[in-house]
């Protein structure tokens, strides 16, 4: 059986910080407001020179150093994003231009649960065995489209990028089940109108128009706490673990009350669950490996521990992932696949064959 380990991580976020305080200067608001609804303090801002593409870049290479390979090595690239700098090409284009290489490379839609599904998705090429070697980033510049005299969404959002390196492996690491959905018909609860190659009339288009996010916040809230539930325990049956046996949860950061009620579903205390929504805010697909990279740097994750990733988003969408951490060495020149049992498995199946 072929598994895709997780053997780098990286994370990037954009120097500017909007605090609380400077939204009470902005908005009718207040730090005790956000912090008691949300857990968000402060969150993270593009500067005029940042992009969805120089977050990724940064992220990706950090995953590619710890990982030990380079981007000539990777056999594909996906990048989960709502937010490309250009539709035409896709991000993951933009971002192998800066990394070199030649890999397959395409993007993935799915909002804020974009990350988990394109790990996923990575994670099928490489069970399937036509890859071995594969970088998935989750990128999101959601602050570009945030209406900063809209004190219900502008409190909520920051920016950043995360990426991880996906090799093949035949021990029991990465992703061990898998689960996704989405609800087409809420789509409404949380969108960008106008974001796209369909812009109705009534939007009354000219050049400088830059369109505005938009989120129905209460059912956004109603949606998460089951969906992100419900998707968790999922996860964790299917991987045919019991909650007991998960180490730590990794949720998408979006309100702390969400994440609580998560954790509650799988019977998990506070301290199992990763939070940084307070520095960071939603940064949409970033949220999980930013958050990722952060739990193994304070040295909270170690080989062999079973993670659980879950997130909800836009869609409206969900998706949840047991992991497991680690276990795979250092890189060496081949994939960490035996092909042992296969060469035997072969070589079996011939000899019968010539032997009847
Ligand atoms: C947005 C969210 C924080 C609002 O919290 P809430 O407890 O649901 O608050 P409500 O929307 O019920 O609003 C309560 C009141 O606070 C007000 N309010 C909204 N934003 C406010 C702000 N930033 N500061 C102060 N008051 C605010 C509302 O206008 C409302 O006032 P009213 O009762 O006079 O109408 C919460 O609904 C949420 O987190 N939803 C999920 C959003 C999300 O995660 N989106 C991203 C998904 S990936």
């Amino acid at each position: 059986m072929r598994y895709a380990a997780i053997t780098g991580w990286g994370m990037s976020v954009p120097e500017r910080v909007l605090t609380n305080a400077d939204l009470e200067k902005m908005v009718d608001t207040s730090d005790e407001w956000i912090l008691s609804r949300t857990g968000i303090r402060e969150r993270r801002m593009v500067g005029p020179d940042d992009s969805t593409t120089s977050l990724s870049v940064a992220a990706a290479t950090q995953a590619l150093e710890r990982s030990g390979i380079t981007a000539s090595d990777l056999d594909l690239i996906v990048v989960a994003t709502c937010t490309p700098d250009q539709f035409l090409v896709s991000e993951a284009c933009l971002v192998q231009a800066e990394l070199g290489g030649t890999a397959a490379a395409f993007d993935l839609g799915a909002a804020c649960a974009g990350f988990v599904y394109a790990l996923s998705t990575a994670t099928q090429f490489i069970q399937a065995g036509l890859y071995d070697r594969v970088l998935v980033i989750g990128a999101d510049t959601l602050t570009r489209f945030v209406d900063y005299s809209d004190r219900s969404t502008c409190i909520l959002f920051g920016d950043g990028a995360g990426a991880v390196v996906l090799e093949a492996t035949n021990e029991p690491r990465g992703t061990l089940s898998t689960v996704l959905g989405a609800h087409g018909e809420g789509y409404k609860h949380l969108y960008i109108p106008g974001w796209g190659a369909f812009v109705p009339e009534s939007a009354g288009i000219f050049p400088e128009y830059r369109p505005f996010l938009q989120m129905n916040g209460r059912e956004v809230f109603r949606f998460a706490v089951t969906a992100m539930g419900d998707a968790a325990v999922e996860a964790v049956e299917r991987a045919g673990l019991e909650f007991g046996d998960i180490d730590m949860l990794i949720p998408h950061q979006a309100n702390l009350r969400i994440i609580d009620a998560a954790a509650r579903r799988l019977d998990l205390s506070m301290d199992k669950v990763w939070v940084n929504l307070d520095k960071y805010g939603n940064t949409s697909a970033a949220s999980i490996p930013i958050a990722l990279f952060e739990a193994e740097q304070a040295g909270k994750i170690k080989d062999g521990d079973n993670l659980v990733f879950v997130a909800f988003g836009g869609g409206l969408a969900w998706a949840a992932s047991v992991i497991r951490w680690g276990g795979v060495p250092k890189h060496s020149d081949q994939p960490h696949v035996s092909e042992t049992p296969v060469d035997e498995a072969v070589a079996t199946a011939i000899g019968a064959e010539r032997s009847s």
